[in-house]
């Protein structure tokens, strides 16, 4: 790496933080410049992957060329493609005029595709053409045209997921991934949570003319380096600016900081939901110690059914069982206020539980979130099904009726 170019960059684009993840993003960033490959950003929201084609194209032969952002997630689906590729006059109705689109109009520069993911299947395809070949056709004409533009793409979304999903092709991922380029998550950073902070701060009071920014005691600056970040610089920069304007305090406690950062579900300041469970291994993401959470709640109302089940047959009014998941009367176990996604469908043998409207979404369904985290023990514990139930906090047979359920056995997980 050359060490002196990133710090360089950094300045340039006004990039804070030193941690070795930014720094090799960057590197890679000015490593790929000169060449025509095409980039692939990924990272979490708001961990600033929007600077990185900045920096390819100013660095770029193409740098004197045109340069465009376009948000795929943000143009409706029936005028990304025209939008794109352009169009024909009478290509369909409102087009009264003909329009060029970006890939003709960034032709010998740059376009960057921010939120690729969210392309649609029919768009995909014409993109992979005009990346294999150099040749798209406007919306309405026959034509086939010519263009030299070079793409880096942007994307938070979990790509081998909507690949699985069916969202998005699998040639066009290749096709894109040619150099990845990882923004690390805040939550990653070390140190340079604190950097961002005092950045942020001094931006803020220059901004409003305050004569003194706020501060960190050091007992707020391992807070601050503790918390979680689910919106990574985005959201620190929004509590710092919040902090600023608000605060009449100027050196910033635990105690003050505590009043303008959310409850953290996923902190390291919370103790782990069940410890004895979390002696055995540790959980490689959030995502996965979510899918946990969901997990021990659906256990949970499993165990208060048959409870409920057996206090009905024993004669007790079901409604005055005082179990405590219920809220005024309404279950709530299978929402769970830390857990970003609500659940949507109920198996068979939780019918009799199913969830008020308000909590049916179409998101994720409980029994793929069981799912997961059968493979995954599975995985983590090589096949053993005994350690994989301990760790699931399961009996072994039920484990067994599981696998057998969800077909595991067939995949020779
Ligand atoms: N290292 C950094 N130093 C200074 N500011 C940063 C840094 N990283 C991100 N930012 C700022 O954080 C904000 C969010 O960054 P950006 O918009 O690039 O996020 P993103 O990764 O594109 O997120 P999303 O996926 O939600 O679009 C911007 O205001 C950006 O300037
Ligand atoms: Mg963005």
């Amino acid at each position: 790496m050359n060490t002196s170019d990133v710090q360089t960059q950094k300045r340039r684009y006004g990039i804070v933080g030193n941690c070795e993840g930014l720094n090799h993003a960057v590197d890679i960033a000015l490593q790929v410049a000169k060449t025509d490959l095409s980039v692939l950003i990924t990272g979490e929201s708001g961990v600033g992957k929007e600077i990185i084609p900045r920096i390819i194209h100013d660095n770029s032969l193409r740098k004197t060329k045109k340069y465009f952002a376009v948000n795929c997630g943000s143009i409706p689906e029936g005028t990304i493609d025209s939008e794109l590729f352009g169009h024909e006059k009478g290509a369909f109705t409102g087009a009264i005029g003909e329009r060029e689109g970006y890939f003709g109009a960034a032709n010998g520069g740059t376009l960057f595709l921010d939120e690729v993911g969210e392309l649609p299947l029919a768009t995909q395809a014409r993109l992979l053409r005009v990346l294999e070949t150099g040749e798209y056709i406007r919306v309405g004409s026959s034509d086939v045209r010519k263009t030299d533009v070079r793409i880096v793409a942007a994307t938070n979304v979990n790509m081998a997921q909507a690949i699985r999903d069916g969202r998005f092709r699998e040639d066009l991922y290749y096709r894109l991934n040619t150099i990845p380029i990882k923004m690390p998550s805040l939550r990653e950073r070390g140190d340079d949570v604190v950097l961002l902070f005092k950045k942020f701060a001094m931006d803020t009071a220059e901004k409003y003319n305050m004569p003194d920014p706020v501060e960190l005691t050091p007992e707020a600056q391992e807070k601050l380096k503790r918390y979680s970040w689910p919106g990574n610089v985005r959201q620190l920069k929004n509590v710092t600016e919040q902090i600023s304007i608000l605060s009449p305090e100027r050196v910033i406690t635990p105690g003050i900081l505590a009043e303008y950062i959310p409850d953290d579900p996923v902190s390291h300041d919370i103790v782990p939901l069940n410890n004895k469970r979390n002696e055995t291994h540790s959980f490689e993401n959030e995502r996965e110690l979510l899918y946990k959470i969901l997990f021990d709640l659906r256990n949970d109302v499993t165990e208060l059914k048959k409870l409920v089940h057996s206090r009905q047959a024993a004669g007790h009014d079901a409604a005055a069982v005082p179990v405590s998941p219920v809220d005024g009367g309404r279950p709530v176990a299978y929402y769970h206020p830390d857990v970003a996604f609500p659940v949507s469908r109920v198996s068979k043998a939780d019918e009799e539980f199913q969830m008020p409207e308000e909590y049916v979404e179409e998101t994720v369904s409980l029994n793929d979130v069981e799912k997961q985290m059968i493979i995954k023990a599975l995985e983590r514990n090589k096949g053993k099904r005994r350690k994989a139930a301990q760790e699931l906090n399961i009996s072994e047979r039920t484990l067994y009726r599981k696998i057998k359920e969800y077909g595991l056995d067939k995949d020779n997980v």
